[in-house]
């Protein structure tokens, strides 16, 4: 069978950072002004005061230490703490159609294709900004790729889970050439006013482009030697956000209808199911742990790659082997495998051995195989 490979990667960065100085200095003026305008209940005993967050524990306990996003000004906004958008008419661009269009373009000039040479779009990214058209439909129109387009989410996996589909559908004959883009505008899912998590995400988007060997022009191709995923149900990262909402009657601004994690759990059981599936996959492959020369894991947290990393090869690791990106980007959700992938392949050798590998809300662990051609 001809190799399937990635071809190009694109990456769109929005133009605003935030560092945890700023970040926390605005939750904590937030903190000052709502425990002020509920000073006689909490006196009272019946509201319990809200408490400050510290960019000591920001960078300790996730390593990240900014993040980018598309607007800055409403989520600093102590008053506000989300970010503003303007509304667009339906026959104007999209906003995450527009981020997918430069991540998407940037994907194909590293594939040296022309948008007519794809014949497939997949938008997968851990929400959609409306039930339909498809954001990919949007996308595809925009950018003037041919054959079809579609929205698929798997939380944080979504990017992983859309190669292993792209990579099939290019197998099976569906499609010659496929782009992934990942638009993930977190900034919008994200709870700014919780402290448990409101350091968490940064908005991103990436692109990547999935063909066979034979047609590639590009003078870099990485070999997708397997793909592998798996899920398993739990709760304890969930959004309630949904089209079922106002038949509820429930608030649309209640603390379920954004982002909620247990951080605690997410992290002890996650780290044992994304190290199994990562070696399994590996040995399915006829391939050791050790013999990988890179890791592109998912970014969420710091601890969380050091210790996937270790139980597969045995030790303390650094950078080198499995670098992070999330001290700049923070999480990106499914973005976050492939902007490490983005930054980190150029020293790599023809025959090195990598692995993309996402985790998260599902759970869903996807895992890519793939070798430098
Ligand atoms: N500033 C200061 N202190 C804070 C804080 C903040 N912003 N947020 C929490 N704390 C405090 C807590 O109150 C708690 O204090 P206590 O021990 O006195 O009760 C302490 O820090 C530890 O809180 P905990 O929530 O247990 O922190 P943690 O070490 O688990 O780190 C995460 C939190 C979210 C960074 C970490 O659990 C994580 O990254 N988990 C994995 C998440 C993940 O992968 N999610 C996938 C998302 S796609």
């Amino acid at each position: 069978m001809d190799p399937v490979v990635i071809s190009g990667t694109g990456l769109y960065r929005p133009p605003h950072v935030i560092t945890n100085a700023e970040l926390v200095a605005s939750f904590n003026r937030y903190v000052e002004l709502q425990n002020a305008a509920h000073a006689a209940e909490i006196a009272a005993g019946t509201r319990a005061a809200l408490v400050p967050s510290s960019v000591e524990f920001i960078e300790k306990a996730s390593g990240i230490k900014q993040r980018y996003v598309i607007d800055k000004e409403g989520v600093l906004d102590p008053t506000r703490m989300r970010p503003r958008f303007a509304p667009r008419r339906d026959d104007e661009l999209s906003l995450m159609a527009e981020i997918a269009l430069d991540a998407g373009r940037k994907a194909l000039a590293a594939a040296r294709l022309e948008a007519h040479e794809i014949d497939a779009v997949y938008c997968a990214a851990a929400n959609m900004q409306r039930a339909y058209p498809a954001m990919a439909c949007e996308i595809q129109a925009a950018l003037g790729t041919g054959g079809y387009a579609f929205d698929m989410n798997v939380a944080c996996s979504s990017a992983t889970f859309a190669i292993e589909q792209a990579a099939n559908a290019v197998r099976a004959g569906g499609a010659r050439r496929v782009l992934v883009v990942d638009p993930e505008v977190t900034s919008a899912h994200l709870e700014w006013r919780d402290r448990d998590c409101h350091f968490i995400f940064g908005d991103v988007c990436t692109a990547v482009v999935v063909e066979a060997a034979a047609g590639a022009r590009a003078d870099e191709r990485w070999e997708i030697l397997g793909t592998r995923l798996v899920t398993q149900y739990s709760n304890n990262i969930r959004n309630n956000a949904g089209f079922l909402n106002r038949c509820e009657d429930t608030d649309p601004d209640a603390r379920d209808k954004t982002f909620m994690q247990e951080g605690r759990k997410v992290f002890k059981e996650v780290v044992p199911l994304a190290a199994a599936h990562i070696e399994q996959h590996l040995h399915a492959l006829g391939l050791e742990p050790t013999q990988v020369r890179r890791y592109w894991l998912h970014q969420a947290n710091l601890g969380m790659n050091q210790l996937i990393v270790k139980r597969l090869v045995g030790r303390e690791v650094g950078d080198d082997l499995a670098p992070v990106i999330l001290g700049e980007y923070a999480n990106t959700a499914s973005a976050g495998s492939i902007i490490a992938f983005h930054h980190h392949r150029a020293d790599l050798k023809a025959g090195d051995l990598g692995v993309i590998c996402s985790f998260g809300a599902g759970y869903s662990v996807g895992s890519v195989v793939v070798r430098k051609m």
